[in-house]
């Protein structure tokens, strides 16, 4: 099997090995050059076919796989939550086995639930891709992440992350993207400090580190800030903080200001103010990173809360380098899935 690639699924990163994981970002690593250009494309994914099933709201990922089957010469199918049968009332599982029959090869999933994309593989002959699971993992996020730090700090030849720092900053307690990231870059020797208040950073973050030490916590983003060679600053995710209040109504009473209230937010943040001047990634912290340090986010951002704009366009910033870095990776796993998967 390709690069020692055995898995007909993708689901999580926490189960890989380090070779696994270089398996994925090697081949990324060839296919960047065709990811990179729209009249350029493969015919090793000639003749599959890959059912984009989003169950969850998406526009990073959901195109990303789009342009990256494509990219293959795999038909692409896209099928969103809305729109879909579930609206009758059916289960995730029956639409995957229908999905299944109509003879697709790989789907790609995301769902609220953690641990859907495991449920469907263990229902389906056909391959699973997770594309986030509720609070569980995002495993392609976590890989795209890992290759653009080692592009930005010149470690494509090996991926050994040994020596670089990632700061993981902001709503840690609710995210797939910090659990993925964790995973990846302690299993290839990264130091991982995931910083934000108590309530959103919990201590027990430690114990997702591949080794004793290797994933620390902290509330102190200006201890930090200048030690770090990259920023990764996630989303306030409201809508898991308060279901029912719709996340941009939430975000926009956060950056307002004023204390939202617990109702509006959910309770993760007291008052937008507070956590920006505590937690944002400002002009003036980004100002004190190491000179050749990279600023990160998985999108969508909260402008003005967690990163300033001018942060999020400014020269340190690589988040649409992540945005295209994500067809090359997601071009390597569904390769390797789809190769294992005929094996
Ligand atoms: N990073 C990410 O998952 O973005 P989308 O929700 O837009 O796919």
């Amino acid at each position: 099997m390709a690069g020692g690639w055995s898995h007909r699924h993708l689901l999580d990163l926490q189960s890989l090995s380090p070779d696994e994981l270089r398996a994925i970002l090697f081949l990324a690593r060839d296919y960047a050059p065709i990811a990179d250009r729209a009249d350029a494309h493969s015919d090793e994914l000639r003749g599959k076919v890959v059912a984009n099933l989003f169950f969850e709201d998406s526009t990073r990922t959901r195109v990303s796989f789009s342009v990256a089957a494509r990219r293959l010469s795999a038909d692409v199918v896209d099928l969103m939550g809305p729109g879909s049968s579930a609206s009758k009332g059916e289960s995730i599982g029956d639409t995957a086995l229908n999905i299944a029959a109509l003879g697709v090869d790989l789907i790609v999933v995301r769902h609220k639930a953690s641990g859907a994309a495991a449920n469907l593989a263990n229902i389906v002959t056909c391959g699973v891709v997770n594309a986030g699971d509720g609070r569980h993992e995002h495993p392609t996020q976590g890989l795209l992440d890992t290759y653009t730090l080692a592009e930005a700090a010149g470690r494509l030849d090996t991926f050994d992350m040994s020596g670089l720092t990632m700061a993981i900053v902001g709503d840690l307690a609710t995210s797939r993207v910090a659990r993925s990231n964790i995973a990846a870059l302690t299993k290839l020797g990264a130091r991982v400090i995931c910083v934000g208040p108590p309530g959103l950073c919990p201590r027990s973050l430690r114990t997702l580190g591949a080794a004793d030490g290797s994933c620390e916590v902290s509330h102190d983003l200006d201890a930090v800030i200048a030690h770090a060679d990259a920023v990764n600053v996630l989303r306030i995710q409201f809508e898991r903080h308060a279901p029912g209040v719709p996340a941009a109504e939430a975000a926009a009473a956060a950056r307002s200001g004023e204390s939202p209230g617990p109702a509006r937010t959910g309770g993760a943040v007291s008052s937008g103010r507070e956590y920006r001047e505590l937690y944002g990634l400002t002009a003036e912290r980004a100002a004190r990173m190491k000179p050749a340090a990279v600023v990160m986010h998985p999108g969508p951002i909260n402008k003005g809360l967690e990163m300033d704009a001018s942060v999020a366009d400014g020269a340190r910033s690589v988040i649409l380098r992540q945005v295209s870095r994500g067809v090359a990776v997601r071009m390597a796993v569904l390769r390797l899935c789809a190769a294992a998967a005929t094996a």
